[in-house]
Protein backbone atom coordinates (compact mmCIF):
# COMPACT_ATOMS: atom_id res chain seq x y z
CA UNK A 1 0.00 0.00 0.00
CA UNK A 2 1.55 3.01 -1.10
CA UNK A 3 -0.37 6.58 -0.44
CA UNK A 4 0.79 10.30 -1.01
CA UNK A 5 -0.24 12.99 1.54
CA UNK A 6 -0.02 16.70 0.15
CA UNK A 7 0.33 19.24 2.51
CA UNK A 8 -1.90 21.99 1.39
CA UNK A 9 -2.74 24.26 4.29
CA UNK A 10 -0.22 26.97 4.01
CA UNK A 11 -1.45 30.64 3.17
CA UNK A 12 1.84 31.57 0.73
CA UNK A 13 1.28 35.02 2.20
CA UNK A 14 4.64 35.76 0.00
CA UNK A 15 2.52 35.69 -3.69
CA UNK A 16 0.21 38.23 -2.21
CA UNK A 17 -2.11 39.84 -3.97
CA UNK A 18 -2.18 36.89 -6.09
CA UNK A 19 -2.94 34.49 -3.15
CA UNK A 20 -4.97 35.41 -0.55
CA UNK A 21 -6.42 33.50 2.67
CA UNK A 22 -9.08 31.94 0.82
CA UNK A 23 -7.23 31.26 -2.90
CA UNK A 24 -3.67 30.52 -1.07
CA UNK A 25 -0.95 29.93 -3.77
CA UNK A 26 -1.40 25.92 -4.16
CA UNK A 27 -5.07 26.79 -5.68
CA UNK A 28 -3.07 29.22 -8.34
CA UNK A 29 -1.91 28.47 -11.61
CA UNK A 30 0.96 30.02 -11.84
CA UNK A 31 2.75 27.98 -14.35
CA UNK A 32 -0.02 27.82 -16.25
CA UNK A 33 -0.25 24.79 -16.82
CA UNK A 34 -2.51 23.97 -13.59
CA UNK A 35 -2.72 24.47 -10.27
CA UNK A 36 0.18 23.42 -8.32
CA UNK A 37 -1.75 21.15 -6.11
CA UNK A 38 -2.76 19.13 -9.35
CA UNK A 39 0.91 19.49 -11.06
CA UNK A 40 2.54 18.03 -7.39
CA UNK A 41 -0.07 14.97 -7.92
CA UNK A 42 0.87 15.02 -11.98
CA UNK A 43 3.91 14.27 -11.22
CA UNK A 44 4.13 11.13 -9.58
CA UNK A 45 2.03 9.16 -11.89
CA UNK A 46 3.20 5.86 -12.36
CA UNK A 47 5.06 5.77 -9.03
CA UNK A 48 1.84 6.30 -6.68
CA UNK A 49 -1.78 5.26 -7.54
CA UNK A 50 -3.02 8.79 -8.06
CA UNK A 51 -6.38 7.86 -6.15
CA UNK A 52 -4.26 6.75 -3.12
CA UNK A 53 -3.72 10.87 -2.65
CA UNK A 54 -4.35 12.01 0.60
CA UNK A 55 -4.62 15.90 1.08
CA UNK A 56 -4.68 17.84 3.86
CA UNK A 57 -6.27 21.26 4.23
CA UNK A 58 -7.87 23.61 6.45
CA UNK A 59 -11.41 24.96 6.48
CA UNK A 60 -11.31 28.08 4.69
CA UNK A 61 -9.85 26.64 1.87
CA UNK A 62 -11.46 23.68 1.01
CA UNK A 63 -14.54 24.09 -1.02
CA UNK A 64 -12.62 25.68 -3.35
CA UNK A 65 -10.19 22.62 -3.56
CA UNK A 66 -12.68 20.17 -3.91
CA UNK A 67 -14.00 22.02 -6.57
CA UNK A 68 -10.60 22.22 -8.85
CA UNK A 69 -8.30 19.45 -7.68
CA UNK A 70 -7.50 16.71 -9.51
CA UNK A 71 -10.32 14.28 -10.79
CA UNK A 72 -8.45 10.90 -9.33
CA UNK A 73 -8.67 12.20 -5.73
CA UNK A 74 -12.09 11.16 -4.14
CA UNK A 75 -13.76 13.68 -1.23
CA UNK A 76 -12.63 10.99 1.00
CA UNK A 77 -9.49 11.63 0.88
CA UNK A 78 -9.51 14.90 1.89
CA UNK A 79 -8.58 16.14 5.65
CA UNK A 80 -9.66 18.49 6.65
CA UNK A 81 -8.30 20.80 9.81
CA UNK A 82 -10.65 23.15 11.46
CA UNK A 83 -7.44 25.43 12.63
CA UNK A 84 -4.00 25.52 11.14
CA UNK A 85 -1.44 23.46 13.77
CA UNK A 86 1.26 23.35 11.72
CA UNK A 87 3.11 20.39 9.78
CA UNK A 88 3.84 18.01 12.78
CA UNK A 89 -0.08 17.72 13.01
CA UNK A 90 -1.34 17.53 9.65
CA UNK A 91 1.23 14.69 9.35
CA UNK A 92 0.13 13.00 11.97
CA UNK A 93 -3.90 13.32 11.21
CA UNK A 94 -2.85 11.56 7.64
CA UNK A 95 -0.53 8.55 9.05
CA UNK A 96 -3.55 8.23 11.44
CA UNK A 97 -6.14 7.94 8.60
CA UNK A 98 -4.01 6.03 6.37
CA UNK A 99 -3.12 3.60 9.08
CA UNK A 100 -6.87 3.04 10.12
CA UNK A 101 -8.17 2.13 6.72
CA UNK A 102 -5.16 0.31 5.15
CA UNK A 103 -2.77 -0.99 7.55
CA UNK A 104 1.06 -0.16 8.36
CA UNK A 105 1.52 1.62 4.46
CA UNK A 106 4.06 3.51 2.73
CA UNK A 107 3.36 6.86 3.10
CA UNK A 108 4.84 9.60 1.05
CA UNK A 109 4.59 13.17 2.25
CA UNK A 110 4.82 16.14 -0.44
CA UNK A 111 4.40 19.84 -0.23
CA UNK A 112 2.31 21.21 -2.70
CA UNK A 113 4.63 24.16 -3.27
CA UNK A 114 6.87 23.58 -5.43
CA UNK A 115 8.28 23.27 -9.11
CA UNK A 116 10.26 20.77 -10.71
CA UNK A 117 11.97 20.50 -14.24
CA UNK A 118 13.13 16.68 -14.34
CA UNK A 119 9.90 14.95 -13.70
CA UNK A 120 11.21 11.79 -15.14
CA UNK A 121 14.70 12.02 -12.47
CA UNK A 122 12.08 13.37 -9.83
CA UNK A 123 10.23 9.61 -10.70
CA UNK A 124 13.54 7.16 -10.59
CA UNK A 125 14.17 9.06 -7.18
CA UNK A 126 11.12 9.32 -5.33
CA UNK A 127 10.89 5.28 -6.44
CA UNK A 128 14.60 4.41 -4.90
CA UNK A 129 13.06 6.40 -1.95
CA UNK A 130 10.24 4.51 -1.86
CA UNK A 131 12.36 1.02 -2.08
CA UNK A 132 14.45 2.53 0.67
CA UNK A 133 11.28 2.93 3.09
CA UNK A 134 10.23 -0.12 2.62
CA UNK A 135 13.33 -2.26 3.28
CA UNK A 136 14.50 0.26 6.37
CA UNK A 137 12.44 1.51 8.99
CA UNK A 138 13.76 5.09 8.49
CA UNK A 139 12.78 8.27 7.80
CA UNK A 140 13.89 8.71 4.54
CA UNK A 141 14.27 12.73 3.16
CA UNK A 142 15.45 13.91 -0.32
CA UNK A 143 18.44 16.38 -0.29
CA UNK A 144 18.87 19.24 -2.62
CA UNK A 145 22.49 20.62 -3.46
CA UNK A 146 22.31 23.93 -2.15
CA UNK A 147 23.23 26.86 -4.14
CA UNK A 148 23.05 29.89 -1.84
CA UNK A 149 22.87 30.16 1.68
CA UNK A 150 19.01 30.16 2.27
CA UNK A 151 17.75 30.60 5.70
CA UNK A 152 14.60 29.42 4.73
CA UNK A 153 15.21 25.67 4.15
CA UNK A 154 16.38 22.97 6.43
CA UNK A 155 19.75 21.54 6.33
CA UNK A 156 20.87 18.13 6.02
CA UNK A 157 24.38 17.29 6.82
CA UNK A 158 25.04 13.45 5.31
CA UNK A 159 27.93 11.18 6.09
CA UNK A 160 30.95 11.55 3.58
CA UNK A 161 30.36 7.22 2.61
CA UNK A 162 27.25 6.74 1.07
CA UNK A 163 24.78 3.45 2.12
CA UNK A 164 24.98 2.73 -1.37
CA UNK A 165 24.78 4.78 -4.28
CA UNK A 166 22.83 2.65 -7.31
CA UNK A 167 20.39 3.72 -9.04
CA UNK A 168 20.68 7.33 -6.48
CA UNK A 169 23.22 7.71 -3.62
CA UNK A 170 21.90 7.40 -0.14
CA UNK A 171 22.85 8.83 3.02
CA UNK A 172 23.22 8.68 6.63
CA UNK A 173 22.05 11.99 8.44
CA UNK A 174 24.23 13.23 11.30
CA UNK A 175 22.34 16.30 11.93
CA UNK A 176 19.32 18.50 10.51
CA UNK A 177 19.13 21.74 11.03
CA UNK A 178 15.87 23.74 10.46
CA UNK A 179 15.75 27.34 8.72
CA UNK A 180 19.62 28.37 10.50
CA UNK A 181 20.56 31.86 10.94
CA UNK A 182 22.23 33.14 7.84
CA UNK A 183 25.73 33.16 9.28
CA UNK A 184 25.80 29.31 9.57
CA UNK A 185 24.00 28.81 6.50
CA UNK A 186 26.70 30.24 4.83
CA UNK A 187 28.87 27.45 6.78
CA UNK A 188 27.14 24.68 5.75
CA UNK A 189 27.10 25.68 2.20
CA UNK A 190 31.13 26.69 1.98
CA UNK A 191 31.65 22.87 3.81
CA UNK A 192 30.25 20.76 1.01
CA UNK A 193 28.65 18.79 3.47
CA UNK A 194 25.47 19.66 3.53
CA UNK A 195 21.93 19.24 1.51
CA UNK A 196 18.80 21.10 1.48
CA UNK A 197 15.55 19.81 2.97
CA UNK A 198 13.38 19.43 0.19
CA UNK A 199 10.40 18.83 2.45
CA UNK A 200 9.46 15.60 0.71
CA UNK A 201 9.19 12.47 2.93
CA UNK A 202 9.17 9.06 2.49
CA UNK A 203 8.20 6.56 5.19
CA UNK A 204 5.78 3.66 6.32
CA UNK A 205 3.17 5.12 8.90
CA UNK A 206 4.54 2.49 11.59
CA UNK A 207 7.66 4.06 11.57
CA UNK A 208 6.70 8.31 11.89
CA UNK A 209 3.66 7.17 14.06
CA UNK A 210 6.26 5.31 16.49
CA UNK A 211 8.46 8.82 15.99
CA UNK A 212 5.93 10.83 16.81
CA UNK A 213 5.50 8.56 20.04
CA UNK A 214 9.43 9.18 20.99
CA UNK A 215 9.91 12.92 20.11
CA UNK A 216 6.78 14.37 20.10
CA UNK A 217 4.77 12.68 22.86
CA UNK A 218 2.40 15.11 23.85
CA UNK A 219 0.88 16.17 20.24
CA UNK A 220 0.71 12.30 19.98
CA UNK A 221 -1.08 11.65 22.86
CA UNK A 222 -3.32 14.57 22.66
CA UNK A 223 -4.34 13.40 19.12
CA UNK A 224 -4.75 9.35 19.52
CA UNK A 225 -8.69 10.39 20.33
CA UNK A 226 -8.67 11.47 16.59
CA UNK A 227 -7.23 7.99 16.11
CA UNK A 228 -10.09 6.37 17.74
CA UNK A 229 -12.95 8.31 16.87
CA UNK A 230 -11.61 8.54 12.57
CA UNK A 231 -14.43 6.68 10.98
CA UNK A 232 -16.94 6.91 13.47
CA UNK A 233 -19.97 9.68 13.98
CA UNK A 234 -18.17 11.30 16.60
CA UNK A 235 -15.18 12.21 13.98
CA UNK A 236 -16.05 15.50 13.07
CA UNK A 237 -16.70 16.30 16.89
CA UNK A 238 -13.63 15.13 18.27
CA UNK A 239 -11.50 16.95 15.79
CA UNK A 240 -13.05 20.23 16.23
CA UNK A 241 -12.73 19.59 20.05
CA UNK A 242 -8.94 18.56 20.28
CA UNK A 243 -7.61 20.38 16.76
CA UNK A 244 -7.40 24.35 18.37
CA UNK A 245 -6.01 22.58 21.68
CA UNK A 246 -3.05 20.92 19.75
CA UNK A 247 0.87 22.45 20.10
CA UNK A 248 1.88 23.92 16.69
CA UNK A 249 5.05 22.73 15.67
CA UNK A 250 6.89 21.99 11.99
CA UNK A 251 7.56 18.54 11.31
CA UNK A 252 11.00 19.75 10.77
CA UNK A 253 11.74 21.02 14.43
CA UNK A 254 9.59 18.02 16.23
CA UNK A 255 11.05 15.43 14.29
CA UNK A 256 13.96 15.92 11.86
CA UNK A 257 16.16 17.96 13.93
CA UNK A 258 15.66 15.19 16.91
CA UNK A 259 15.44 11.64 15.17
CA UNK A 260 18.65 9.80 14.70
CA UNK A 261 17.09 7.52 12.39
CA UNK A 262 17.13 9.48 9.20
CA UNK A 263 18.46 9.23 5.69
CA UNK A 264 19.15 11.36 2.38
CA UNK A 265 18.88 10.68 -0.78
CA UNK A 266 20.65 12.88 -3.44
CA UNK A 267 17.91 14.51 -5.57
CA UNK A 268 18.59 15.88 -8.78
CA UNK A 269 15.99 17.03 -10.39
CA UNK A 270 15.81 20.71 -10.62
CA UNK A 271 13.98 21.36 -7.80
CA UNK A 272 13.00 25.07 -6.25
CA UNK A 273 10.53 25.83 -4.04
CA UNK A 274 7.78 28.47 -5.53
CA UNK A 275 7.90 30.43 -1.78
CA UNK A 276 8.04 34.31 -3.37
CA UNK A 277 7.85 35.81 -6.50
CA UNK A 278 11.26 36.42 -6.84
CA UNK A 279 11.67 32.63 -7.85
CA UNK A 280 9.07 32.77 -10.73
CA UNK A 281 12.70 32.48 -12.94
CA UNK A 282 12.36 28.92 -11.88
CA UNK A 283 9.77 28.12 -14.16
CA UNK A 284 9.92 31.29 -16.92
CA UNK A 285 13.45 31.66 -17.86
CA UNK A 286 13.87 35.46 -18.28
CA UNK A 287 13.97 36.98 -22.01
CA UNK A 288 17.13 39.11 -23.05
CA UNK A 289 17.05 42.13 -20.97
CA UNK A 290 16.38 39.60 -17.73
CA UNK A 291 12.10 39.99 -17.23
CA UNK A 292 9.65 37.80 -16.89
CA UNK A 293 6.46 39.24 -17.87
CA UNK A 294 3.17 37.99 -17.47
CA UNK A 295 0.78 40.71 -18.57
CA UNK A 296 -0.25 43.19 -21.28
CA UNK A 297 3.12 45.26 -20.92
CA UNK A 298 5.15 48.22 -22.78
CA UNK A 299 8.43 48.83 -21.53
CA UNK A 300 11.14 51.35 -22.39
CA UNK A 301 14.00 50.39 -20.40
CA UNK A 302 13.24 48.02 -18.12
CA UNK A 303 15.65 45.49 -17.19
CA UNK A 304 15.49 42.01 -14.71
CA UNK A 305 12.06 42.82 -13.44
CA UNK A 306 8.75 40.32 -12.92
CA UNK A 307 6.05 41.83 -14.43
CA UNK A 308 2.78 40.34 -13.77
CA UNK A 309 -0.60 41.55 -14.56
CA UNK A 310 -3.96 40.70 -15.13
CA UNK A 311 -5.06 42.14 -18.58
CA UNK A 312 -4.54 45.37 -17.99
CA UNK A 313 -1.91 47.18 -19.93
CA UNK A 314 1.13 48.05 -17.35
CA UNK A 315 3.70 50.43 -18.96
CA UNK A 316 7.30 50.98 -17.29
CA UNK A 317 10.12 53.29 -17.78
CA UNK A 318 13.78 52.74 -16.20
CA UNK A 319 12.58 50.00 -14.41
CA UNK A 320 15.14 47.74 -12.80
CA UNK A 321 15.25 45.05 -10.49
CA UNK A 322 11.66 45.43 -9.50
CA UNK A 323 8.26 43.08 -8.81
CA UNK A 324 5.12 44.45 -10.30
CA UNK A 325 2.07 42.27 -9.74
CA UNK A 326 -1.20 43.57 -10.38
CA UNK A 327 -4.74 41.96 -9.78
CA UNK A 328 -8.10 43.64 -9.87
CA UNK A 329 -8.25 45.02 -6.41
CA UNK A 330 -4.47 44.83 -5.61
CA UNK A 331 -1.67 46.38 -6.93
CA UNK A 332 2.22 45.81 -5.58
CA UNK A 333 5.19 47.16 -6.52
CA UNK A 334 8.47 45.97 -4.76
CA UNK A 335 12.52 45.49 -5.13
CA UNK A 336 13.31 42.08 -5.92
CA UNK A 337 15.22 41.77 -3.16
CA UNK A 338 12.72 42.87 -0.95
CA UNK A 339 10.08 39.93 -2.14
CA UNK A 340 10.37 37.99 1.18
CA UNK A 341 8.75 40.95 3.09
CA UNK A 342 5.51 40.83 0.82
CA UNK A 343 4.48 38.83 3.97
CA UNK A 344 4.94 41.55 6.20
CA UNK A 345 2.02 43.36 3.80
CA UNK A 346 0.02 40.45 4.41
CA UNK A 347 0.26 40.93 8.45
CA UNK A 348 -0.69 44.55 8.44
CA UNK A 349 -3.58 43.68 6.33
CA UNK A 350 -4.85 40.93 8.66
CA UNK A 351 -4.35 43.63 11.40
CA UNK A 352 -6.38 46.05 9.57
CA UNK A 353 -9.06 43.35 9.34
N1 LIG B 1 -2.54 21.08 5.96
C1 LIG B 1 -1.59 21.91 6.36
N2 LIG B 1 -1.70 22.48 7.61
N3 LIG B 1 -0.56 22.19 5.54
C2 LIG B 1 0.38 23.05 5.98
C3 LIG B 1 0.33 23.66 7.25
C4 LIG B 1 -0.78 23.34 8.11
O1 LIG B 1 -0.93 23.83 9.24
N4 LIG B 1 1.40 24.47 7.37
C5 LIG B 1 2.11 24.36 6.21
N5 LIG B 1 1.49 23.50 5.36
C6 LIG B 1 1.92 23.06 4.03
C7 LIG B 1 2.30 24.16 3.06
O2 LIG B 1 1.18 24.50 2.24
C8 LIG B 1 3.41 23.53 2.23
O3 LIG B 1 2.89 22.79 1.15
C9 LIG B 1 4.08 22.55 3.21
O4 LIG B 1 3.10 22.31 4.24
C10 LIG B 1 5.38 23.08 3.84
O5 LIG B 1 5.09 24.23 4.59
P1 LIG B 1 5.85 25.61 4.34
O6 LIG B 1 5.27 26.61 5.29
O7 LIG B 1 5.87 25.94 2.90
O8 LIG B 1 7.30 25.20 4.87
P2 LIG B 1 8.66 25.90 4.48
O9 LIG B 1 8.78 26.05 3.00
O10 LIG B 1 8.80 27.12 5.31
O11 LIG B 1 9.75 24.83 5.01
C11 LIG B 1 9.65 23.46 4.70
O12 LIG B 1 9.93 23.22 3.32
C12 LIG B 1 11.29 23.57 2.89
C13 LIG B 1 11.43 23.23 1.42
O13 LIG B 1 10.49 23.88 0.66
C14 LIG B 1 10.67 22.70 5.59
O14 LIG B 1 10.43 21.32 5.45
C15 LIG B 1 12.12 23.03 5.20
O15 LIG B 1 13.01 22.24 5.96
C16 LIG B 1 12.32 22.77 3.71
O16 LIG B 1 13.65 23.11 3.32
MG1 LIG C 1 7.41 26.09 1.39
Amino acid sequence: NKFATILAGGGGTRFWPLSRQEVPKQLLNISGNDIMLNDTIERFKGIIPQENTVIVTNRTQAVLLESIMHSSVSKNNILIEPVARNTAASILFAAFSIEKTHGDSLMVVLPSDHHITDEEQFRLTLDEACTVAMERDKIVTIGITPIFPSTGYGYIAYDKDPISIHPVAIYDVAEFVEKPTFKKAQGYLASGNYLWNSGIFIWKTSVIIDNFKRYLPRLYKTMLPISDALGTDQEDAVINQIYPTLQSISIDYGILERSDEVVVLSGQFGWNDIGSWDALGAIFPPDESGNIIKANHIGIDTRNSIIYGNGRLITTIGVDGFIIADTEDALLICPKDNAQAVKDIVDILKEKG
